[in-house]
């Protein structure tokens, strides 16, 4: 991995955080991406003590807002020549519905729109660069998931592990269809679940409910690095070059649910983002 260019988003905490050492302890080129400057900086000073590579970039980016998506990719693009790995970390689970400055629902629009977003900004990149990786974040709940392209934003209900489940349906559905559009241009894209893993995930913009089953859970939950542990086997090992559109759990390729391979489904949810994004 050596010299290779790396973007982890949400990497001042969890499994973004463990992504971004492992890549670093490589030999890569890291970028994390925050939207808090201060605890990426503590992050940073961690990674670059831990990993012994001080070639630890932070960058800025609110993973709600479009443009500051749009803003973050052509600083990167101005910064950086190649990109190696795009691993779509970030992600949240919100308590009460709550809307963008844009006009999203928060969820939808961290968990789904912004590695959309992200990944659509960079792609020159990733396309000029030789077999470059993208590699987003899903989660085996995804598989009780309920797509509803009439209510995306969850206008009628919003029940919040509902919600966060549908994105994360999402998140798949697009990682097969975007796979079916890159195909023979070099670019790979994978979906990794990580597993039921303790990190600060519902623990600020969850319910009480979701943070006192979180709480319970953690005896049962593997560790950040743990959790880490695929997104950086696809994102870094040999054994993966060329593997795309495929889902990856305990570095192993997996099944998803039967709604995710619905190739209709998935064009027609490509198209109302596309819209819904003005692309
Ligand atoms: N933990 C699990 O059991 C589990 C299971 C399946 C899938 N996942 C997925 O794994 C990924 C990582 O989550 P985690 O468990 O490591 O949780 P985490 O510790 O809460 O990490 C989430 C990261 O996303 C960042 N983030 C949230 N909203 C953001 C925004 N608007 N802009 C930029 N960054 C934002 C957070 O930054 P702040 O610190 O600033 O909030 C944090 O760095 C997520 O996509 C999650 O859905 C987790």
């Amino acid at each position: 991995m050596k010299d290779k260019v790396c973007i982890v988003t949400g990497s001042n905490s969890g499994i973004g955080k463990e992504t971004a050492l492992a890549l670093a302890e490589m030999g890569s080129k890291v970028v994390m991406v925050v939207r808090n400057k201060e605890r990426g900086e503590n992050a940073r000073s961690e990674i670059i003590q831990q990993s012994g590579n001080d070639s630890v970039d932070l960058m800025i980016c609110d993973m709600c807002s479009m443009d500051s998506i749009r803003r973050f990719a052509l600083e990167f693009m101005n910064r950086y020549d190649r990109l190696d790995v795009l691993v779509n970390n970030a992600g949240a689970v919100f308590n009460k519905r709550q809307v963008t400055a844009e006009g999203f629902e928060m969820t939808f629009a961290v968990n789904y729109l912004a590695p959309f977003l992200l990944t659509h900004e960079l792609l020159p990149l990733l396309k000029k660069t030789a077999s470059s990786r993208v590699i987003n974040l899903s989660s085996g709940l995804h598989k009780s998931a309920k797509l509803d392209l009439d209510d995306l934003q969850s206008e009628s209900s919003y029940k919040s592990m509902n919600v966060y489940r549908n994105t994360k349906l999402m998140v798949v559905m697009h990682t097969y269809e975007l796979a079916h559009r890159l195909k023979d241009t070099g670019v790979a894209v994978n979906v990794v679940l990580p597993g039921f893993v303790a990190t600060n995930l519902g623990r600020n913009t969850g319910s009480m409910m979701s943070r006192i089953m979180f709480g319970m859970m953690k005896p049962f939950q593997l560790s950040a690095k743990e959790g880490a542990e695929t997104p950086v086997y696809v994102a870094a090992s040999p054994d993966v070059e060329g593997v795309t559109g495929k889902c990856f759990a305990k570095k192993e390729i997996v099944e998803t649910s039967e709604t995710s391979y619905d190739t209709e489904l998935q064009k027609q949810l490509w198209d109302v983002t596309t819209h819904l994004l003005g692309l």
